[in-house]
């Protein structure tokens, strides 16, 4: 079946049909306040905090699904027919409900046609103001006169999410609803003392309204059957205590091919300030237009930064506007909320924060930097980090030194400060002086070589890094003695990428001590970590290998091999035979498997990944974020066919025929797709939007596949593309300048970088130098061997 596509010049995907077999959202609001949208309206909204600022409810995880929402009803008064002005919650029936749903970069649009009534519904949030805007134009496209009325609705949360969920007993009887002046009131005072405040005003005359969600709904029915809606009248209904809701009736007579638009604010603040100061401004629709432009210009600044042409639409869509989109909606919202992510914990996930801002530094780099900041923060004295932290309320002290210590998280910032100076140049970060989480403080460059420390201090038994509470997989939680592979090989990155700053620094003595410790990593790495074929994933706390060929369960994993040749720890040879052993064990059409065989038996010495049935989630699941370095593996290898292969495996775009199998969103990766040994759902995918595969799908694609890196001397070209493309383009931001690279593949090569002409020049080497701010540089690139 096929549900949608994309309309690349518009920057949209278009789902054409409703009856999508999950819900395929969208993202509202870039600052303080963020809306979740999905293709029938349904969805939440946030002030400042998922957890504590939830203005708008969600029931998750429910049936029916995608309820409640931002759900405008019209109903025909003469024939007292109603529906919706998307296709849920009323359902009509396709064959006379026409409807379209336009996923835009900060705003999703509604078009419907029934019982010869047109609507256009646009849902935003101002880029600088906590409140959505629900936007609709009502046409009659009949002959006739029709007298109809539009109810708007909204059901209020209260505000604290984790209140709102189990605390029914309190939470019921806090709040106090009024209406006055066309607009909703929604006032609570909750204990200990806040009271915080919201509003849903109209701009057109309220003919009757609702508070009251009882009296809206009535007992007994649901969103899809609304007694008030099907009664031709709202209540009146007041509540105090109860669940609050906001409703309210405009009536429309419209001529025959009349067209009348009627506009609701949803917002945080007092009604009767605020939210007269709302209704009064945007019953201009010049006033709506205007923030709308504002919307469209934060991201069309945003993804200006980097463009590409390339043989293949898909990868086109992907690349120059759903990866970039999804990177920043991923670093504004880190993992806080989705339609999974219910948003109940706060606050920013460490490493998930940390790499995020590989996905974006090229565009935002300036408040990467901020980020960073905010990061480091998180780092302890000892060179450890807090697995998550909270930059809002952060106070330092050794309250935040926690018992579980992961194995990753502090040498995320090397890899993510690294990238940031490359991107920028911007050298005297390094020199900026941090606090540290729990006491003290240093330069930007310390806490690296802190994190640097901490690793090499917390090895174990074979001279590789222990795996503590876990590493990158969060369900690895070797104990003890237990080590990790993935850890060591991060570690080894780490030290390969602060030797050769330390060098350019001129800080000889840290370069040869990080250089000592990388060659005695090594060792260790070839003495014990090589199974023949692959590289094992660890050893357990008994001492046992984790992985290799002597094992019945989970014999290779995918990020040690990926990540033996990202580090450069893997000799050429072994790199090759690792990742021939990937494709061999773990590569499938939908992508690449994270262990084989699947766990089938617990085991407490390995943790948390022998919980799931196989092929679900880290046991055997398709984990699209390790995915993506397979695909910079390959692409390190110059083996530009393996690497596009490993890509399109995965790539959200490549599933928009097969959305029936994949189900989720066709624009956006989700964090797994069910892997080969799942009984029944191979090749669907769970969890969209926020997940670490964005930064790294579109560092892999963008700085492997295409092969553009920033790097400190200028842009690196190495491609590794599929022998067949004959070409491609770039358009690049680097330090101010903007770069049109134009690669040419005229011997159909995957990789090797023959000759670069500059602004009409030949240069030596593959490494275009930065040029003055404002510049535009032309660089010709062409493939094949010397
Ligand atoms: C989730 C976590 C992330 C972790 C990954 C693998 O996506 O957010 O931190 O690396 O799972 O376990």
């Amino acid at each position: 079946m096929h549900y949608g596509r994309f309309d690349d010049a518009r920057r949209e995907y278009v789902i054409t049909n409703p009856d999508t077999p999950m819900s395929w959202v969208n993202y509202l609001g870039t600052g303080e306040y963020c809306g979740i949208i999905s293709n029938n309206a349904a969805g939440y909204g946030f002030h400042k905090s998922a957890k504590t600022g939830r203005l708008l409810r969600f029931r998750f995880n429910s049936v029916p699904a995608d309820r409640p929402g931002r759900y405008l009803y019209l109903r025909d008064n003469a024939t007292e027919d109603y529906w919706s002005a998307t296709w849920q919650p009323c359902a009509k029936p396709l064959s006379k409900y026409k409807a379209e749903c336009r996923h835009g970069l900060g705003y999703t649009r509604f078009l419907s046609r029934y019982a010869g009534i047109r609507t256009n519904y646009r849902v935003f949030v101002p880029v600088d103001r906590p409140l959505e805007i629900w936007e609709i134009e009502v046409e009659n496209a009949t002959k006739r006169p029709r007298d109809l009325s539009l109810f708007a609705y909204a059901e209020w949360c209260f505000w604290d999410m984790n209140q709102d969920l189990s605390n029914f007993q309190y939470i019921l009887y806090t709040c106090r609803m009024a209406f006055a002046d066309d607009t909703v009131d929604y006032s609570i005072r909750l204990w200990p003392f806040s009271e915080p405040k919201g509003f849903l005003a109209s701009t057109l005359p309220v003919a009757s309204f609702d508070t009251d969600r009882d009296a809206f709904l009535g007992q007994y029915r649901d969103e899809g059957r609304p007694k008030a809606v099907e009664a031709g009248r709202c209540t009146g209904s007041i509540a105090v205590g109860g669940n609050p809701c906001g409703a309210v009736e405009n009536r429309l007579a419209l001529a025959p091919g009349e067209k009348r638009r009627a506009c609701f604010i949803v917002g945080v603040g007092d009604a009767r300030t605020v939210g007269q100061e709302c209704r009064r401004k945007y019953a201009d629709p010049a006033a709506v237009e205007a923030e709308f432009a504002r919307v469209r210009q934060y991201w069309a600044e945003r993804l200006a930064a980097y463009s590409a042409k390339t043989p293949s639409a898909e990868v086109d869509s992907m690349v120059n506007v759903w990866n970039q989109y999804q990177c920043h909606t991923t670093f504004n919202w880190s993992r806080s909320a989705s339609f999974n992510e219910a948003g109940g914990r706060d606050g920013l996930g460490f490493r998930d924060s940390t790499q995020d801002t590989l996905g974006v530094v090229h565009a935002i780099p300036a408040r990467v930097r901020a980020r960073l900041v905010d990061l480091l923060k998180a780092q302890h004295a000892a060179g450890s980090a807090m697995h998550g932290v909270q930059p809002l309320t952060w106070r330092q002290g050794p309250h935040n030194v926690e018992r579980w210590i992961f194995s990753d998280d502090h040498l995320w910032p090397v890899i993510a400060v690294t990238a940031y100076l490359k991107e920028t140049g911007d050298l005297a970060f390094l020199d900026e002086v941090v606090p540290f989480a729990d006491a003290g403080e240093a330069s930007v460059y310390d806490h690296l070589a802190r994190a640097l420390e901490f690793s090499w201090s917390k090895r174990g038994p074979h001279g590789v890094c222990l795996g503590l509470a876990a590493d990158w997989n969060d369900c690895l939680n070797l104990r003890g003695q237990g080590e990790s592979l993935f850890s060591t090989f991060l570690f080894y990155r780490g030290l390969v990428e602060m030797t050769a700053l330390a060098e350019r620094l001129g800080r000889a003595a840290d370069a040869e001590h990080f250089e000592a410790y990388r060659a005695e990593l090594k060792a260790n790495v070839d003495r014990h970590a090589w199974d023949g074929e692959w590289f094992l994933r660890g050893f357990l706390d008994s001492g046992r290998p984790l992985g290799g060929k002597a094992s019945d369960q989970a014999k290779i994993f995918i990020n040690s091999q990926t990540w033996a040749v990202l580090s450069g720890a893997a000799d050429p040879a072994k790199a090759l035979a690792c990742m021939d052993s990937l494709h061999k064990h773990l590569a499938t059409e939908h992508g690449v498997v994270k262990n084989w065989p699947a766990f089938r038996d617990h085991d407490a010495e390995i943790g948390a990944i022998t919980s799931f049935p196989p092929g679900l989630k880290e046991n055997a699941g398709i984990f699209c974020h390790a995915n993506t370095w397979a695909v910079v593996a390959e692409g390190m290898l110059g083996r530009g066919d393996h690497a596009m292969r490993l890509y399109r495996a995965f790539l959200p775009a490549a599933k928009n025929d097969a959305a029936d199998v994949y189900t989720m969103e066709p624009y956006v990766y989700s964090q797994f797709i069910t892997g080969k040994e799942h009984p029944s759902k191979f090749g669907r995918a769970r969890n969209s939007w926020l997940t670490g595969t964005a930064s790294w799908a579109f560092v892999a694609i963008s700085q492997y596949i295409l092969g553009v890196r920033a790097d400190y001397d200028g842009l690196a070209i190495s491609p590794a593309i599929p022998s067949e493309w004959d070409g491609f383009e770039v358009t690049r931001r680097f330090r101010g300048a903007t770069y049109r690279i134009k690669v040419k593949n005229p011997k159909h090569v995957c990789a090797g970088v023959r000759r670069v002409k500059v602004d009409g020049k030949w240069i030596d080497g593959n490494i275009v130098p930065p040029a003055p701010e404002g510049a535009t540089v032309k660089a010709e690139v062409v493939l094949g061997a010397m």
